[in-house]
């Protein structure tokens, strides 16, 4: 039997999603600053016979891969919707209209509806923008490392909240909205501040910035899901937590999916089944 491969090379990471003849989907990832370590990958696997591939990396994986194999190229942003649809069914949600918010480097945001799907919005600030802040403020450019001290970090003394500012009053809004992410810094004496907090603080503002825009792109479709992807959440459970909040405060429903790095690899796999009618 044929086998296939789909690879998604993006800013950052390249994913591949590869099914092996009992069916079963295994995913990896290699940076894509690394690419000579997809070619060595596929010399090990020779069963492979046709990629599907997408992604903004996709002409400097072609030129490592030369004439390897048989190529079959898919635009970005439909792979990503056949991944997420894919994923959306497998992991049990039936929804098929929805926000769908990719945090990749940067990120991109999609509106589903059916099967139709347009890129509606996007931002420069994504998880590109995690590790470079993080490295800046921190000198920790490793991204799990990243992830396990802002779990650990508090928000709490360098962001302000609506509440800080109303003291004693009544707030216009919610209190615990942030009225200025890292503004507390500026109207305090304190200067050291604690490296998770500063991570922590970071992943809040980039949560916030990234559920701000999908929640006013769901508005504006009439949507309530929005499903967010993109390999900067995974494991990630404090920016997680920070889009879930303000998601559901904004009184919408956020999904998060299982393999939320792999929509544009799996998509780009399924697209070849397509193809070969099976
Ligand atoms: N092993 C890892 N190494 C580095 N960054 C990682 C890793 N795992 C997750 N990340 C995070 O995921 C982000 C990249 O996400 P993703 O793979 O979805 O983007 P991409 O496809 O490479 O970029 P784009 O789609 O914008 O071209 C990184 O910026 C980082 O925040
Ligand atoms: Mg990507």
């Amino acid at each position: 039997m044929s086998t296939w491969i789909g690879i998604d090379t993006g800013g950052t990471l390249t994913k591949l999603a590869y099914m092996n003849d009992q069916q079963e989907l295994t995913l990896t990832v290699f940076p894509s600053n690394e690419m000579h370590l997809v070619r060595e990958w596929l010399e090990k696997h020779p069963q492979v016979e046709e990629i599907g591939l997408t992604g903004g990396r996709t002409e400097q994986l072609r030129d490592v891969l030369k004439t390897m194999k048989s190529i079959q190229y898919i635009v970005e942003f439909e792979a990503t919707l056949k991944g997420v649809r894919y994923l959306l069914e497998k992991e049990g949600h039936s929804i098929s209209q929805s926000i769908i918010t990719n945090i990749g480097t940067g990120t991109s945001i999609h509106y589903m509806d059916g099967n139709s799907h347009q890129r509606v919005g996007g931002t420069g600030v994504g998880g590109g923008t995690l590790i470079g802040l993080a490295t800046i403020m921190t000198g920790i450019s490793d991204f799990d490392e990243i992830k396990s001290n802002a779990f650990e970090g508090s928000r709490d003394g360098i962001d302000l909240l609506v509440k800080d500012i109303y003291q004693g009053m009544d707030t216009p809004i919610d209190g615990n909205l942030t009225a200025s992410n890292f503004g507390k810094v500026g109207i305090t004496e304190q200067r050291e501040f604690d490296q998770n907090d500063v991570l922590a603080t970071t992943q809040g503002l980039i949560g916030e910035v990234i559920s701000t825009l999908s929640i006013q792109l769901a508005e504006q479709h009439n949507t309530d899901h929005i499903v967010y992807i993109g390999s900067t959440l995974i494991d990630n459970i404090q920016l997680k937590k920070v889009i879930e909040h303000y998601t559901i405060l904004k009184k919408h429903k956020p999904i998060f999916l299982q393999d939320c790095g792999f929509s544009g690899a799996i998509g780009a796999l399924i697209n070849i089944r397509e193809h070969h009618k099976i």
